[in-house]
């Protein structure tokens, strides 16, 4: 879908159809006929008339969420027509949400169909009264941030045959020469000869060796200093603690932090931000097999703290575990330090599966990025750590354990544990994102189409445009 920012009177630009989007039918043309055929304008309703070349669509508030979703709707439903051009008028609109729900709402991932759709090359003219620096800068992020959002839903998407940790590397290569960032891969002799032993042994039983990726930008004028770290698991089966049948399928998603990580290092270039910005991802498959990680087995993470293993299917922390010490190890003086994985399934019955679990032990910092998730059309919540909850992952034989001794509160169990490798001056800087709701879609929502969403990647990138401010 190819959008264009024009400065003219809708009425003066020849498209094929038109896009209205509004919340009520009492003003216009088609009053009657839309009341004939049922439309009210509440959300997510949605009518074409052909005759008069109008697709109307329903949106009863103004803010991003609701708008974006309005124009996913009107766009998917001008994608069944053979109309080529359509056009819509910005009035109160905001244009992000315009840009960035046409987009993300349009996105089709047919990698493995054997028929794959003929690309319509529809457009879609937006129409403004005047093009302001601000509104063509707002456009051209637009553009920018959906594309980092798609690029990262593709390799969600990619399945694990053809998405394994090698594959990740030479991703993150293809982006670091796209957008002049500096790269570095490691692979697992230098996790062995680094110490970096839990996330060495998640993928000791896989064919495909593990690999840390490190990507940096760094203009001159850097003001900030933030590091993103990423669960890259290309596969997790469970390892011995074999996950059941019903549950494995779908867990190609669990790369999604690390893939949120490297679609914000593509678009950081791009968007001209005076941040220096580290992504490191540890990308590694947990596989069974002879030479499998086992439950009983005690690891030693980088920070030289030893971990009893009481199940190998929580192993996103261990791999987290080990990149967090290389990245405080690597990287000094941080402003922000953020991780990002798909971590628990408690986090999704906890807060459902459409909203990222923000964890970590600064109230304000949490706050603010809450705030710019909701700014986006982003869900996110916050969820409290305390001292009785950071009690149960104490272990006998180790210094910690990898499970809690209780079912309940695993998506904060789960961040407590990862709080044990942020070093004392990083302890306020540190936020964890537990994205295991919203990183894969079931069943569509809003402006996300089956699979793959993007989580992450627009929330963070809005908190680092505003950092700057
Ligand atoms: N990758 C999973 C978490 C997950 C579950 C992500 C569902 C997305 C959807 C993670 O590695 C895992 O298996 N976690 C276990 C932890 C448990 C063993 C303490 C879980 O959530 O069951
Ligand atoms: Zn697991
Ligand atoms: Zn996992």
């Amino acid at each position: 879908m190819k959008i264009n920012l024009i400065e003219k009177n809708i009425k003066k630009i020849k498209s094929d159809i038109e896009i209205i989007i509004t919340s009520s039918i009492e003003k216009l043309e088609d009053k009657n006929i839309l009341e004939t055929i049922g439309f009210d304008a509440k959300d997510e309703s949605v009518a074409l008339l052909p005759e008069s070349k109008k697709i109307y669509v329903g949106c009863e508030n103004n803010d991003y969420d609701s708008v974006a979703i309005a124009s996913a709707t009107a766009i998917k439903k001008f994608n069944t027509t053979k109309f080529k051009s359509a056009k819509i008028r910005l009035e109160k609109l905001t244009l992000n949400a315009v840009v960035e729900g046409t987009l993300l709402g349009s996105y089709k991932f047919d990698k493995y169909k054997s028929k794959k759709e003929k690309s319509k090359k529809q457009e879609l003219n937006i129409c403004v009264e005047k093009i302001t620096s601000k509104l063509q800068k707002s456009f051209d992020e637009s553009i920018i941030i959906s594309t980092a959002v798609n690029k990262t839903r593709d390799m969600v998407n990619t399945t694990p045959e053809d998405f394994y940790p090698g594959v990740m590397a030479n991703v993150a290569k293809d982006i670091a020469d796209e957008s002049n960032l500096h790269c570095k891969i490691r692979g697992e002799e230098y996790l062995e000869k680094n110490d970096m032993n839990a996330m060495f042994n998640v993928g000791r039983a896989s064919v495909h060796e593990s690999k840390l990726i490190h990507l940096s930008y760094k203009p001159k004028n850097a003001k900030k200093k933030v590091v993103l770290i990423g669960k890259g698991l290309t596969y997790d089966s469970g390892g011995l603690s074999l996950k059941p049948a019903d549950f494995m399928v779908t867990m190609k998603l669990d790369k999604s932090g690390g893939c949120a990580v490297l679609g914000i290092m593509s678009a950081i270039a791009k968007l001209n931000l005076p941040i220096e910005i580290h992504g490191i991802v540890g990308a590694v498959e947990n596989m069974v097999g002879g030479d499998a990680y086992k439950p009983d087995d005690v690891l030693t993470a980088k920070n030289g703290k030893t971990i009893e293993v009481r199940n190998t299917d929580a192993e996103g922390r261990l791999v987290l575990a080990d990149c967090l010490c290389y990245a405080q190890d690597e990287i000094k003086n941080i402003d922000y330090i953020f991780d990002y994985a798909t971590l628990t399934g408690a986090c999704v019955v906890g807060v459902g599966q459409y909203t990222t679990g923000i964890m970590g032990n600064n109230s304000n910092l949490k706050r603010e990025i809450v705030s710019n998730a909701l700014e986006v059309g982003e869900y996110a919540t916050s969820l409290p750590f305390n001292r009785f909850l950071r009690k149960t992952i104490k272990s006998e034989v180790a210094d910690i354990c990898n499970i809690a001794n209780t079912r309940y509160g695993g998506a904060i169990t789960a961040g407590l544990f990862l709080e044990n490798f942020i070093e004392e001056e990083n302890k306020d800087k540190w936020v964890h994102f537990d994205i295991a709701g919203p990183a894969y879609v079931e069943k569509e929502w809003g402006f996300n189409p089956y699979g793959a969403s993007g989580a992450g990647v627009r929330m963070t990138l809005e908190f680092l445009k505003n950092i700057q401010k």
